[in-house]
């Protein structure tokens, strides 16, 4: 299986030009890594159509879908839309929108849902809650996994690719501190044997090229979640490059 890698570029760049560069400069080395690595980058809704261009082997992914599939939803972006411009990923349950825009378990869940009937891809971040300690990581997981996945036939779990991002691990957030290469791996084997085994799961949380090495190393770690080092493009790649490295040597 391929190693994923999603950069989410959250509220970020502030231009086309500079979002068109950005893409661009990833595709046009993605020969070089495609055999073992997917990648996937979330960008904010009005860089999708624009964007589509730019990509071949990079596949687009939105920030968000709305649970309902058409009407009155003022300010939301519909699944069959996405579609349209062919997106084929979303993340959801994402911390930032769960502490700042009270996206709540049961949303994720009815999101969840909605995108997977329309053949989008959910990537689903675990691990946002305020105050959580590393030692209630698993608990806090475990019932965020049961939540978001309630009423879903275990044969759609491996449709969609979990996260691991505790919030306190996100490079934005106040003190934040990225998990260990052990810790990371841990909870990454957890939420595997709570999906069956069947889906990929990656970590996410400040990964930059300093760090990779040490969550890249790990089979069990399917991959990364990149905010920050995302929007720099050599910084990126290095990520992609050493996730592509360790799945040529194994
Ligand atoms: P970070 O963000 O890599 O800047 O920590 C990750 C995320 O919020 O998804």
């Amino acid at each position: 299986m391929k190693k994923i890698i999603v950069a989410n570029w959250k509220m970020n760049p502030q231009t086309l030009e500079e979002a068109r560069v950005l893409v661009s400069r990833t595709e046009h080395r993605m020969h070089q890594a495609a055999d073992k690595t997917e990648v996937v980058i979330c960008v904010p809704f009005i860089f999708l159509p624009p964007l589509n261009h730019y990509c071949g082997r990079i596949k687009l992914g939105s920030q968000n879908v709305s649970w309902l599939e058409k009407g009155a939803l003022t300010g939301e972006v519909s699944a069959m839309q996405l579609r349209e411009f062919k997106v084929s990923h979303v993340l959801l349950g994402h911390s930032e929108r769960r502490l700042y825009l009270g996206e709540t378990d049961s949303m994720v869940n009815a999101k969840i849902i909605t995108a997977l009937k329309y053949k989008l891809t959910p990537i689903v971040c675990l691990g946002a809650s305020e105050g959580a300690k590393k030692t209630d990581m698993k608990k806090l997981v475990a019932k965020q996994f049961r939540a978001v996945t309630d009423n879903l036939a275990d044969k759609l779990l491996q449709k969609i690719i979990f996260v691991y991002e505790p919030a306190w691990a996100i490079s934005t957030m106040k003190n934040s501190a990225a998990a260990t290469g052990e810790h990371a791996a841990e909870l990454v084997s957890c939420i595997q044997k709570l999906t069956g085994g069947d889906s990929r799961v990656l970590y996410g949380g400040t990964v930059n090229q300093g760090n990779v090495h040490e969550y890249a190393m790990y089979p069990q770690i399917d991959g990364a979640l990149v905010g920050a080092a995302s929007l720099d493009s050599e910084n990126f790649w290095a990520i992609i490059k050493e996730f592509h490295r360790e799945s040529i040597h194994r």
